[in-house]
């Protein structure tokens, strides 16, 4: 199996992503850390460790990462999440513990202790972790696989600001020492994630499942589709973060391009933006796939499949 580390800041869209990865025996997660994110890191760490029982793994290793960016203070989007990042299913308080070990450490001992080139670095929220982990010791940055991530866009523009999206906007910094790392990079952006729509009938199939796991990702699903759908008027939300895993399993679900992104991290206006070179207009080495397209049925026959397997909680 590939093994990964699962970055994240659940968030609803994050709780599938890991459901998603816990459900497919194609991946071994060697441990999940916790981001500040959508919502602060006291929360995420406690929403991975609620998402992990529901899953039945209380085997997985959940690790507390950083409480902000790297540069300035935390902003949060309960705005579109709810209070607790969670909103829309209610999950008992976990009982399986914390790891004790900061993220950041196990991100750096992780990759130490690994043959190079065999651990991927999945990122579903601000990259402040990796960042973090990546400035700490730079020598990681070579045994990294590939680091596939949620976040950025181009021709979709930005969800925060005009031309920044979330994950990029709160910690620009991160993203920035993460893009010119030199490892693989995967970029699943809004240019993506905005075609991965939870439509009523992609929500009645996961309802189908019949499950009370089935029953809390719906739950989740119209709490979180409800604000982007107003927003764009369209047959459902957004489902970004598990596209992340999506491409783990399967790769020829998504079409785009490798190269030149840079991140903008001082500009008033256009802050956190992925100013990706998708033209070629540019001799910038060429350091991420940046992806344009999936084949949004696919995705959801994929995730339909493994939220199945899971045990019937
Ligand atoms: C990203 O921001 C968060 O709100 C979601 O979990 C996703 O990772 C989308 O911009
Ligand atoms: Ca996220």
């Amino acid at each position: 199996p590939q093994k990964i580390i699962i970055d994240t800041d659940p968030g609803q869209d994050d709780a599938l992503a890991i459901l998603l990865a816990l459900a497919s025996p194609e991946i071994e997660v060697l441990g999940i850390t916790a981001a500040a994110g959508n919502v602060p890191v006291t929360l995420t760490s406690k929403n991975i460790r609620k998402v992990c029982e529901l899953a039945g793994r209380t085997d997985v290793k959940v690790f507390a990462g950083c409480e902000g960016p790297m540069e300035g203070s935390l902003f949060t989007a309960e705005y579109v999440h709810g209070a607790t990042g969670m909103d829309g299913a209610d999950l008992p308080d976990p009982e399986m513990p914390l790891q004790e070990m900061h993220g950041v450490d196990f991100i750096i001992e992780t990759l130490m202790a690994h043959e190079p080139g065999t651990v991927t670095i999945c990122t579903l929220g601000p990259m402040t972790n990796l960042g973090t982990a990546i400035a700490r010791e730079p020598a990681i940055a070579a045994r990294i696989r590939q680091i596939v991530l949620m976040g950025g866009g181009l021709f979709e523009g930005g969800n925060v600001t005009p031309a920044a999206e979330f994950n990029i906007f709160v910690d620009p910094k991160a993203a920035r020492i993460c893009f010119g790392c030199g490892a693989p990079i995967v970029m699943m952006p809004l240019d993506v994630t905005h075609q991965t729509l939870t439509t009523a009938k992609r929500v009645a199939a996961i309802k189908a499942i019949g499950t009370p796991l089935a029953d809390a990702v719906v739950g989740w699903l119209e709490f979180f589709e409800r604000f982007d759908e107003q927003k764009y008027g369209t047959d459902g939300g957004p489902l970004h973060d598990p596209n992340v895993i999506a491409y783990l399993l399967k790769p020829e679900l998504y079409e785009g391009r490798l190269c030149n992104v840079e991140i903008e991290t001082d500009s008033v206006l256009t802050k956190g933006m992925t100013v990706a070179d998708w033209w070629g207009v540019t001799d910038r080495p060429k350091n991420a796939t940046f992806m344009r397209h999936v084949d949004a049925d696919g995705f959801y026959a994929l995730l339909t499949e493994r939220l199945a397997r899971l045990p019937a909680k």
